[in-house]
């Protein structure tokens, strides 16, 4: 009883982490297509902006194979400060799945051919049974690091054999194997998974930019396997599943604040849910229900939170970054070369703009999508639209 009430209390939006099934919306055919193709031991690349979902939905993907008996391996390559620190977390991953530490100690010491292999129970059993440190200790050049890849990158297919069952990698925030002295790795990467085909491999980016290079003719990966890209949610999807949450969470809502909500969010996952739940939290307790006034008073709310940090931001662009900035909000990100556009925001000469453009973009500011630059945070955006001329 106790839990069910806490339970109906408790917020039911989540963002800025790996959603939970029970706050996953949508996705069905995209969830339907990756599961398909890496059970079938395809390389599949996923891309998107940041923050879209696409580790998410790997997880939703990985739940799924994992019931069917797949072994599913899950690595965020950004996490990692080295290339042997990557490889470490690697083979540890992969061979977590032969079993219980004392064996697949032994059987990596066999597999890497004498490679130095410090293996130490990690006394941690939040990582599950199996879980230990593991180190090449003997590792010091470049050269070192590129053989032991190449076997590193082979484990995959030798647990497969061994366990006779398919394994699917996931490796997340891909983009940053380039960091890791980049051409070499993706050409170990390609050169190892081409050859197996019990082992489906998901190589997910948040960069599209780089992403989309990795994957063009005369890179390793050109034609390795299918790309899928990430778009954002149905709108009218998105706005149904969040009026949804707040009615079955015990907190009914008036017709249109879903929408509402999707609206102000640019229809972005993250701060859909980041909106929504922080609407939540600002309502316990009314005997109402929550309307459009409650929206807007969480919406300022949050943007004066946000206001040392939006001028800071707003202070560091050029005047002529400033401006473009605004006709990307106010255009909503089309036609921004355009003479009527130029004049209208004063904004002088097609090639500055695009400069200005570039600059905000890497400055992670503003972002490519769907054919139209948008402002990467929407509440930013929003500040950017209130409170500048
Ligand atoms: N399918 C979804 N349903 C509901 N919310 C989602 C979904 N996908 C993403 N989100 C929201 O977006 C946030 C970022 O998702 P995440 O999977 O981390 O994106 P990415 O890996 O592309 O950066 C999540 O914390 C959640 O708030
Ligand atoms: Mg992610």
């Amino acid at each position: 009883m106790a839990a069910a009430r806490a339970r109906a209390f408790e917020n039911p939006f989540v963002y800025g982490e790996v959603v939970p099934a029970s706050a996953f919306v949508g996705r069905e055919a995209e969830l339907d297509r990756l599961v398909r193709d890496l059970v079938s031991g395809q390389k599949v690349f996923l891309v998107s902006p940041r923050r879209y979902g696409k580790s998410s939905l790997i997880r939703r993907a990985a739940e799924r194979i994992a019931r069917d008996g797949v072994l599913t391996v899950e690595l965020t390559v950004s996490s990692y400060s080295s290339y042997l620190a990557f490889l470490e977390g690697f083979a540890r991953a992969v061979v977590a799945h032969t079993g219980p530490v004392e064996g697949w100690a032994r059987r990596l010491r066999e597999w890497l051919r004498g490679v130095r292999t410090d293996v130490r129970a990690a006394p941690d059993a939040s990582r599950g049974s199996g879980a230990a440190d593991l180190a090449f200790p003997g590792i010091r050049s470049a050269r070192d690091e590129a053989r032991l890849a190449a076997d590193v990158f082979a484990l995959p297919q030798r647990v497969a054999d061994l366990r006779g069952r398919p394994v699917v990698v996931a490796l997340d925030e891909f983009q940053d194997v380039a960091q890791f002295d980049g051409g070499s790795v993706e050409q170990a990467l390609r050169a190892a998974v081409q050859h197996q085909r019990d082992v489906g491999y998901v190589f997910a980016g948040s960069e599209p930019t780089l992403m989309e290079q990795m994957v063009s003719p005369r890179r390793p990966f050109y034609k390795a396997g299918p790309v899928m890209r990430l778009e954002r949610l149905p709108a009218d999807v998105f706005a149904a599943f969040v009026e949804r949450q707040f009615a079955t969470h015990g907190r009914p809502v008036v017709a249109g604040l879903g929408e509402a909500i999707v609206d102000l969010a640019g229809n972005l996952p993250y701060d859909v849910q980041r909106l929504a739940h922080e609407l939540w939290d600002d309502t316990g307790g009314l005997a109402r229900p929550l309307g459009l006034e409650d929206l807007h008073r969480t919406l300022g709310r949050l943007l004066g939170e946000q206001r040392l940090l939006f001028e800071g931001l707003w202070q560091r662009l050029t005047l002529l970054q400033r401006a473009t900035l605004r006709a990307v909000v106010f255009e909503e990100g089309h036609e921004l070369l355009s003479a009527a556009t130029r004049e209208r925001y004063r904004l002088g000469g097609p090639s500055s703009v695009q400069s200005a453009l570039g600059a905000l973009t890497r400055h992670e500011i503003i972002q490519r999508d769907e054919g139209a630059y948008v402002v990467v945070d929407s509440l930013f955006r929003e500040w950017v639209a209130r409170t500048t001329y």
